[in-house]
C-alpha cells in the first residue's frame, strides 16, 4: 500500500516511543522507505539501534556527528511525508513556536512535504489550554493531527492522551496518500478575501474577510493534486500562497472578470470570497472634501459572480457557493443554492461563536442540490476545508 513512498519518522521523548518500533515495522512491510530522526530524549525510551535495524537506514540524532553535518534541508526534501510519532508536548510547543534547537526541529522547519503528527501525553497536559492552542496552530499550518486514544496512561491514570495505535496511524497515512492524487488532472478555481469598492482615491467600501477560509480550501485542493487558480481580493494578513496560481483583484468587477476568464476550464469552483453587493455609482477622481453635515453616496449593484457562473455551468462542472448569514440561515442558504444554480452551498453563520470572518476556525452546514445536508462541528479552517473538499468529492461521485 505504501510502495515507493518515503517516510521520515521523527521520534520524540515519550513513553509511547516504544510503539515506534512496531510502526516502523508495518510501514516497511507496506513497502515504504523509512528514515528515522530521534531527539535526545527519545533515546532514553527506545534505542536508535532498534529503529536503525528495522529501517535498514542509520538513525539520525544530531546536527553534527564525527565532524559531519546532517543535511536537514535535503532530509526534508527527500520525504513524501514527515510523520512525528510520538509527538511530545515539548516538541509540539516548539513546532508551534518555530523553535529550532535540535535536528528534528531543523528538519521539520525545512520540510517541504506534508506533515502528520501523532501526539502522546498525559490527559491533563493534553487538555491544557496551551496544548489546545499549539495543536490549533499546527492545524493552521495544514498539518494532519492523528487523534489520540483513551486508555491507561504513563501516569497510571486512565484518560485521553495515548498515542494512536500503529495500525490506526498506518490507516491515516494510507488515506493521506490515497487522497493526495485524487484530484490529479482536475482544474479548480477558488475565490477568497474581501473586495474593496472605491469611493475616491483614499476611501473604499470593504468587509472583514481575511481570505483564510478560501485559501485553506485552495490549499486542500492543491494537496489533493488539483491545479488551482486562486482569485484573491485585497486581504491584508499573512496567507500561505505557495504553489497557488494567485490572481490578485480589488473590486467585485475585477473578481467577476478574473472568474469569467478562468471558469470555462475549471472542474471545481468554490466561491468563498465576501464580495460587495453594492459599489459606488461613481468613483471620485480626487479625495472628497468634508463639507456637508450629511453625505449620501449613490450605490449600484455589483454583478453577482456566483449567479452568472451558475448560468454558464456545463455538465461536469461543480459550482460551490458560500452563504454568510445572520438570521434565517437555513432558508437563506437553500434559496441561494436554488437561485444561483450552485451544486453545493456552504453555510456559515455569524451567530455561531468562532465562525466567520477573520477567525482561524469556522462552523459550517453544507447543502447540495440532491437534498443532502450535513452539519459540522466548530473546527480549524484547515479541517473545514478538508470537510468541504471531501463533500465535493462525495457529491461528484454520487
Ligand atoms: O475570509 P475569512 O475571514 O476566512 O472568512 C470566510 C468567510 C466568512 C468570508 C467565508 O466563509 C464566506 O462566508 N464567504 C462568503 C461571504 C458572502 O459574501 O456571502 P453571501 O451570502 O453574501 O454571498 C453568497 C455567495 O455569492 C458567496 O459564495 C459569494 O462569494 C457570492 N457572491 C456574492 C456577491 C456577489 N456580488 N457575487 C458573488 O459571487
Amino acid at each position: 500500500m505504501l510502495k515507493g513512498k518515503k517516510i521520515l519518522l521523527g521520534v520524540t521523548g515519550s513513553i509511547a516511543a516504544y510503539k515506534a518500533a512496531l510502526l516502523v515495522r508495518i510501514l516497511v512491510k507496506e513497502g515504504a522507505e523509512v528514515k528515522v530522526i530521534m531527539t535526545a530524549a527519545a533515546k532514553d525510551f527506545i534505542s536508535p539501534l532498534t529503529l536503525g535495524t528495522l529501517t535498514k537506514n542509520p538513525v539520525i540524532t544530531d546536527l553534527f556527528k564525527d565532524d559531519a553535518w546532517a543535511n536537514h534541508v535535503m532530509l526534508g526534501r527527500w520525504a513524501d511525508l514527515m510523520l512525528i510519532a510520538p509527538l511530545s508536548c515539548n516538541t509540539l510547543a516548539r513546532m508551534a513556536a518555530g523553535i529550532c534547537d535540535n535536528l528534528l526541529l531543523s528538519v521539520y522547519l525545512s520540510a517541504a512535504c506534508p506533515v502528520m503528527v501523532a501526539p502522546a501525553m498525559d490527559e491533563d497536559m493534553w487538555k491544557h489550554p496551551a496544548t489546545r492552542r499549539n495543536l490549533r496552530t499546527l492545524a493552521t499550518f495544514g498539518h494532519h493531527v492523528v487523534q489520540v486514544g483513551t486508555g491507561e496512561l504513563a501516569s497510571g491514570l486512565y484518560g485521553e492522551g495515548r498515542m494512536a495505535e500503529p495500525d490506526d496511524i498506518l490507516k491515516e497515512i494510507v488515506g493521506h496518500f490515497h487522497q493526495q492524487g485524487s484530484l490529479k488532472g482536475k482544474k479548480a478555481m477558488v475565490t477568497a478575501g474581501p473586495t474593496f469598492e472605491h469611493i475616491d482615491p483614499v476611501r473604499f467600501i470593504g468587509n472583514h474577510s481575511s481570505g483564510k477560509m478560501g485559501v485553506a480550501i485552495a490549499r486542500e485542493l492543491l494537496n489533493r493534486g488539483a491545479e488551482v487558480t486562486l482569485i484573491l481580493g485585497p486581504a491584508t494578513g499573512e496567507l500561505q500562497l505557495e504553489g497557488l496560481d494567485t490572481i490578485r483583484v480589488q473590486t467585485a468587477r475585477e473578481m467577476y472578470d478574473a472568474c469569467h476568464r478562468a471558469f470555462g476550464e475549471t472542474d471545481i469552483t468554490v466561491m468563498a470570497a465576501a464580495v460587495a453587493d453594492y459599489t459606488p455609482a461613481l468613483v471620485a477622481p480626487e479625495k472628497i472634501k468634508k463639507n456637508e453635515e450629511d453625505w449620501s453616496l449613490t450605490l449600484k449593484k455589483t454583478p453577482d459572480i456566483l449567479k452568472s457562473l451558475g448560468q454558464m455551468k456545463k455538465d461536469g462542472q461543480t459550482l460551490v457557493g458560500f452563504a454568510l448569514e445572520t438570521r434565517n440561515e437555513r432558508d437563506n442558504a437553500l434559496s441561494k443554492l436554488a437561485q444561483k444554480n450552485a451544486d453545493i452551498i456552504v453555510l456559515n453563520s455569524l451567530t455561531d461563536q468562532g465562525a466567520g470572518f477573520g477567525k482561524d476556525t469556522n462552523k459550517i452546514t453544507v447543502f447540495d442540490r440532491n437534498g443532502g445536508e450535513r452539519r459540522y462541528e466548530l473546527k480549524s479552517k484547515t479541517e473545514v476545508a478538508k470537510d468541504i473538499v471531501d463533500y465535493i468529492m462525495e457529491y461528484t461521485h454520487a
